[in-house]
Parts: C-alpha cells; sequence; structure tokens
C-alpha cells in the first residue's frame, strides 16, 4: 500500500487513538508492519533524531528501510519524524517520505520556541507535510537531567497553548500531562481534566509522548480526554531486550543473532497488536479483556 500522510490518518481517527511506535533498527520496523496487520489498523512509524544519531547520523538507510516495509503493508502506514531539534534534519524530511515532523524545541525559551518552531512549520507546511510539537516539557529524554512528570511547570497550561498554537501554526501538540519519556514501569498518573482542558482549549490533536509508562487503563481514559497520537518507543524495547535475555539464557552457545532476534521481533509485533487494539477501543470495557493490562511492568 501507499504510504498514508499522518493528517489524513490523525484526521480519520474519530475518538480513537493512533499508536506511533518508535523504529531504531529495521526489525523494529517490521515487527510494527506486523503488529498492525495482525490488529488490521492503521499505525505511525516514527524515527527519532536521536535514533539517526545511532545511525551515524545517516537518515537516508533507515528512512529507505523503513518505507519499503511500510509500503508492502497491507494497512494504512504513515511515517513520521520524530524529536527533531536540528533543522538540518527537518529540512531533508520531504525528501525521505516522511508525512510528518515533530519539532522539538521544548528546551527553548518561549518566544525562541515559537520562532523555531514556526519557520519548520511554513517550511514543511508548505511542502505537504503535518508538524507537531511541544509545549511544556514531557522529561525523560535522553541525556536530560531528571526532570519529575509531577513538578510545577511541567505541565503544560492551557492558555499559554491556545497563544502557542496561534503563533506557530502548528498542526499537533505534544503536551506535558504526567507521563514520562523511557519508564520500564507502568504506573505513571496522567492528569485527565488538564488533558480535556488542552482538548477544549486547542483546536488541533494532542499527542501523548512517553505512553510506555502509562497504564493501559490510563490510555483509554486519555483517549478518551482527547488524546489521538500515542507515542510508544520503551515498551517496544523492553518486549525486544527481554525475549533475547530469556533466548540467550537458555541457549548460551548461540551465535547466529537470527535464533534470538526472532523471538525478540515477535514480542514486539504482539506488543504492538495490544497497544493498537487497545487505543482504537476506547471505551471498551477492561474487564472484558482477559489480557487488558497484559503488558504492565513487561
Ligand atoms: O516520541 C516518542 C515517545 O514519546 C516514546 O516514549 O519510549 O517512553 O514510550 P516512550
Ligand atoms: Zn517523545
Amino acid at each position: 500500500m501507499p504510504l498514508v500522510g499522518t493528517a489524513e490518518m490523525i484526521e480519520a481517527a474519530d475518538g480513537r487513538g493512533i499508536g506511533a511506535f518508535n523504529v531504531i533498527t529495521v526489525e523494529h520496523a517490521e515487527a510494527i508492519a506486523d503488529g498492525a496487520t495482525r490488529a488490521g489498523l492503521p499505525v505511525i512509524m516514527q524515527i527519532s533524531e536521536n535514533a539517526v544519531a545511532f545511525h551515524d547520523g545517516r537518515l537516508e538507510p533507515i528512512a529507505a528501510a523503513t518505507a519499503a516495509i511500510a509500503r508492502a503493508c497491507d494497512v494504512n502506514v504513515a511515517l513520521h519524524l520524530d524529536h527533531v531539534t536540528d533543522p538540518r534534519l527537518w529540512e531533508i524530511a520531504p525528501q525521505h517520505g516522511f508525512g510528518s515532523v515533530m519539532i522539538d524545541q521544548s528546551k527553548l525559551p518561549y518566544e525562541d520556541n515559537i520562532a523555531e518552531t514556526g519557520r519548520a512549520v511554513e517550511f514543511l507546511n508548505s511542502r505537504g507535510l503535518w508538524v507537531e510539537s511541544e509545549l511544556g516539557q514531557v522529561g525523560g529524554k535522553e541525556g536530560d537531567t531528571p526532570l519529575s512528570a509531577h513538578a510545577p511547570g511541567a505541565r503544560t497550561n492551557p492558555l499559554e497553548a491556545i497563544d502557542y498554537v496561534a503563533q506557530t501554526g502548528v498542526d499537533a501538540l505534544a503536551v506535558a500531562v504526567g507521563s514520562s519519556h523511557a519508564m520500564t514501569t507502568r504506573d505513571a498518573a496522567l492528569d485527565i481534566d488538564l488533558i480535556a482542558a488542552l482538548r477544549t482549549a486547542v483546536g488541533v490533536p494532542l499527542v501523548l509522548h512517553g505512553s510506555s509508562g502509562v497504564p493501559d487503563v490510563e490510555l483509554r481514559r486519555a483517549v478518551r480526554a482527547g488524546m489521538v497520537k500515542i507515542n510508544i518507543g520503551t515498551a517496544l524495547n523492553i518486549a525486544y531486550t527481554n525475549a533475547i535475555r530469556d533466548y540467550l539464557g537458555e541457549n548460551p552457545d548461540t551465535v547466529d543473532p537470527r535464533k534470538y532476534v526472532t523471538p525478540a521481533r515477535e514480542a514486539m509485533a504482539t506488543t504492538v497488536a495490544h497497544f493498537l487494539t487497545l487505543l482504537a477501543n476506547p471505551r471498551a470495557n477492561p474487564s472484558e479483556n482477559p489480557h487488558e493490562n497484559a503488558h504492565e511492568n513487561a
């Protein structure tokens, strides 16, 4: 199938959450495609600036592989470039098949964040790309000094959000509402009232970052309150690494990576299918699903 624009996918969400999963290696992209196909649901594959740095700063190889895997998929897939701070990266997004970019200038002072983000919006929108950016700080990013998700100032202010969206022209807003990046336990408590207030205040879709640390029941509540794009990365890495650890624990003499990467990729695909199904059914009764929270503290 051809790649679908992120804007188009988000517009069609209609009260459901759309899962956006981080691609680090080719196996991540394969697992996301597999999980989305099993769930029969659309999905966003996203490559972060950090993942590009991991690939020696080269976007092209991992973007090309991800796009090829996405195009071979039977469900709709959108391609997103995530957490971009360097203009040299967002400037090349259009030529690599991305339908959207997240501009992350959340560490800059407010006025500078607006100026830098506005510049990117102008460039990317004129080339047909959808732009997300962050207001408030979702902590836990690589290289960050720890910032509690509950620290004052860590939350997005609805009045500031109205002004920010109007001044930058962004198409979607990543907000700080209690989640934090790279959590390996699933016990983040979200401020659901704040999500609802932000939803009412701004006219653009809301994005939840650091969703791996949010329990299933809270993810459902967040989608019901107005979150649309749900970013998930660490949960895949937990599934992947645990499967490899288990395999090598039982087979310490294995050297062929295909032996241990196969169950690891499979574990990521199962995780993707779980989250997509959950997000697409925010009003389902969890007690009806015995597998609900099966990935809790995974
Ligand atoms: O932008 C990507 C995410 O916010 C993923 O966060 O790794 O904590 O799930 P996570
Ligand atoms: Zn994030």
